[in-house]
């Protein structure tokens, strides 16, 4: 077979002026001529490393390792950085810049030389990011996730981020100190990695292992443990050989493996803004997706993975009782087992041999942890093109509810009036947030989750029915009803609700419906304002005018699908 030439030495093996510039600059950080002569495959390692996504903080060293791996494999590794985003820190949310920081990876990508890249992903948004960029390009490519932190020790008790929520309870109503607060904050963050939970992050590394576009194991060895670092040293080996074999992103991602990733996210109990990430790099790769999928192929699959939010343990837990692999395994009969992944072999190689070492952590279909799972897809006049909502996060008694909407506007409003004693709310109220959707907000907060009134704390209520068009922490629980579209902002039905209007949630029928007559809808429909965003300039303006709704991902119109990545003008 006639050895294909490599994509870098279109810029590396040009001859007179261009070949001049494209390598001698390169030269000056110590790199020998043979490099740039063809027979190395160039690995971009595209790194979110930043001292302010503490959840990659630990990046650095992790390149390191995947560079030793590409040089043992041949290769010759570059790594370059992309705007990284810190879900804890960034404002107003990091969903606002996800398809920025996608732009940056996609750009990155295509405009230098370079014949395979590795994605380093972690913290939430940045796994969506870089697979969403890469995707548009097309190159072959394989994620390497950060890895969980180790589980959280305070006052005798494992705790991780679904903790937080419940601190933050327990400080409102008095029963935890300030000074316990702030001790438990260095006792949930004790070692490098992203969150101890299946929330975001840890779901989306799920996602691409269950996509196949990470290494068997990926998703679950700790940050902290030396394996992640063995993990690093084989994905740069191995990217160097999926160069050669021109195993390209959308060879692996076919719709069977997106209906993998939607099956096994119901049975680990994953992050609703899986449905968000997943729908988008669909719509980047060509694939055909809706929300109804992700209701279709997630009703068959029970909760197999007991880790929190859905279950009791934690992402470390699950590696030491098999990983992903075990899991995955469970559910087999339902997997497309053909898929081929980035390591060469199909899934189902990938899981033939794994094993489960502890019952707690890894359920069977016939004794799962949980027999709900997955995510219901709502329809209704409330939410034409859909709202979802976590069964296993929810309580079983509210699935079935109708009650009386208490209206907040916004999120200012929520917070001014949530804890007022006049407010007239009660367990069976519905509390109804608007203007936290993709546009109102903007970027789509996670703030659907919103904490109860104090007084019903005070009596012991624990959840109440919730519903916005904004998003959840992956680590969230409850029975929030959230992503409702059409948004409150650009006129959905979300935006007429009143205070003291009935809503019926009917999650085993799969209906939210606000109980008006046609007519009264109409009525409120016909004096809707929509909102008016202060964002005259820069890339909030770009974000307002280009965003798509919540069922088709959030991405930006214009970016959907893919440029490949050809590039046919030269720099001087
Ligand atoms: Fe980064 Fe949770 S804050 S993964
Ligand atoms: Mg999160």
């Amino acid at each position: 077979m006639k050895k294909k030439k490599l994509r870098s030495q279109e810029w590396y093996g040009r001859t007179g002026k261009d070949g001049f510039i494209y390598r001698s600059w390169m030269k000056n950080q110590g790199l020998p001529h043979h490099l740039f002569e063809g027979e190395k495959p160039v690995i971009g390692i595209c790194n979110t490393y930043s001292e302010l996504t503490p959840c990659n903080a630990h990046f650095r060293d992790l390149a390191e390792a995947v560079k030793r791996g590409v040089w043992e494999a041949g290769g010759f590794p570059l790594e370059f950085p992309v705007m990284s985003l810190g879900e804890c820190s960034i404002k107003p949310t990091a969903m606002l810049f996800r398809n920025l920081a996608s732009m940056d990876v996609e750009e990155s990508i295509r405009a230098n030389p370079m014949d395979g890249v590795i994605l380093m992903c972690g913290c939430d948004k940045t796994t969506p990011s870089l697979v969403m960029g890469a995707a548009s390009v097309d190159l072959p490519s394989l994620v390497l996730s950060g890895g969980p932190m180790l589980v959280g020790r305070f006052k005798g008790k494992k705790i991780g981020t679904s903790d937080v929520w419940r601190f933050a309870e327990d400080f409102k109503t008095g029963k935890l100190s300030q000074e316990d607060f702030i001790e438990a904050e260095a006792a949930m963050s004790r070692s490098v990695g992203h969150c101890a939970p299946m929330g975001t992050a840890s779901t989306m590394a799920a996602m691409v292992e269950s996509l196949g576009l990470a290494l068997p194991d990926n998703a679950t060895i700790p940050a902290a443990d030396s394996r992640r670092k063995v993990m690093a040293h084989l994905a740069g080996m191995r990217i160097v050989e999926m160069v050669k074999e021109d195993l390209k992103m959308s060879k692996i991602l076919s719709r069977q493996a997106f209906e993998n990733a939607i099956m096994v996210n119901a049975a680990i109990g994953g992050s609703t803004n899986f449905i968000l990430h997943l729908t988008a790099i669909a719509k980047r790769i060509g694939v055909d997706l809706d929300l109804t999928d992700f209701d279709h192929f997630s009703a068959k699959i029970p909760l197999i993975a007991n880790v929190q939010p859905s279950g009791e343990h934690w992402v470390e837990d699950l590696f030491y009782a098999g990983g992903m692999p075990a899991v995955m395994k469970e559910i087999q009969k339902h997997l497309n087992r053909d898929c081929i992944t980035v390591n060469g072999k199909t899934l189902g190689e990938n899981i033939a041999n794994a094993e489960c070492y502890d019952r707690n952590l890894i359920g069977t279909l016939e004794k799962p942890i949980k027999p709900e799972s997955g995510i219901a897809v709502l329809k209704g006049n409330l939410c034409p093109n859909g709202a979802v909502i976590k069964p296993s996060a929810a309580s079983p008694h509210l699935l079935t509810h109708t009650g009386k909407a208490i209206v907040f506007e916004d999120i200012d409003d929520y917070k001014a009036k949530i804890d007022n004693e006049a407010l007239e709310v009660d367990e069976n109220s519905v509390l109804v947030m608007k203007n936290v959707g993709p546009k109102g907000y903007p970027g789509m907060p996670e703030v659907g989750n919103m904490g109860l009134p104090k007084k019903l704390l005070d009596k012991g209520i624990k959840d109440m029915v919730r519903i916005s068009d904004g998003r959840m922490s992956g680590t969230g629980y409850g029975t929030v009803v959230l992503h409702v579209s059409p948004e409150s902002a650009i006129g959905g039905p979300l935006a007429l609700v009143k205070n003291g209007d009935m809503i019926k949630l009917d999650v085993p029928n799969r209906s939210l419906e606000l109980l008006i007559s046609e007519e009264e809808m109409e009525k409120r429909k016909s004096s809707f304002k929509p909102l008016s965003l202060p964002y005259e300039r820069g890339y909030v303006n770009l974000f307002l005018d280009k965003v798509n709704q919540a069922h088709d991902g959030v991405d930006f119109d214009f970016l959907q699908g893919s440029s490949g990545s050809e590039v046919k003008r030269d720099s001087h």
